[in-house]
């Protein structure tokens, strides 16, 4: 398995029964995670958010998704989102940059698929 693959899988176990990832991905119990970073929580257009997750009011990046996904419950009070975490930093990480480039760009489209380690955000929306 590669890393790409490893990764993906992560967000397969943990995350794909209530999210999407790409561009013009369905709201599923959670909303779409498309164009997730460096924007305000609650901003995906047409998901109802709770007032917890809408007035948090942070940038969403590396740091926020490290503390946010360890323990939701904790970073967001009263958020509707049911999740106990990802206690392992490792598994977070990873995780993170797995969501960085599918939120961005579409990875159907990306013929050669880089080691995770040389990927950067994809600019490619
Ligand atoms: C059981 C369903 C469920 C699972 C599993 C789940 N989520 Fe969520 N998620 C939600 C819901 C519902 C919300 C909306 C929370 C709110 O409005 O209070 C949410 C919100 C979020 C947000 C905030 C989005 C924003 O724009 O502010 C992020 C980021 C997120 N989830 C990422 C993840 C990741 C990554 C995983 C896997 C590790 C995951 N979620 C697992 C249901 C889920």
């Amino acid at each position: 398995m590669g890393d790409v693959e490893a990764v993906k899988k992560i967000f397969t176990e943990n995350c794909v029964q209530c999210h999407t990832v790409e561009k013009g991905g369905k709201h599923k119990t959670g909303p779409s995670l498309w164009d997730l970073f460096w924007k305000k929580t609650g901003q995906a257009p047409g998901y109802s958010f709770s007032d917890a997750n809408k007035n948090k009011g942070i940038i969403w990046g590396e740091e926020t998704l490290m503390e946010y996904l360890e323990n939701p419950k904790k970073y967001i009070p009263g958020t509707k989102m049911v999740f106990a975490g990802l206690r392992k930093k490792s598994g977070r990480k990873k995780l993170i940059q797995y969501l960085k480039q599918a939120t961005s760009c579409n990875l159907e489209n990306i013929s050669y698929k880089p080691k995770f380690s040389n990927i950067k955000y994809c600019m490619f929306k």
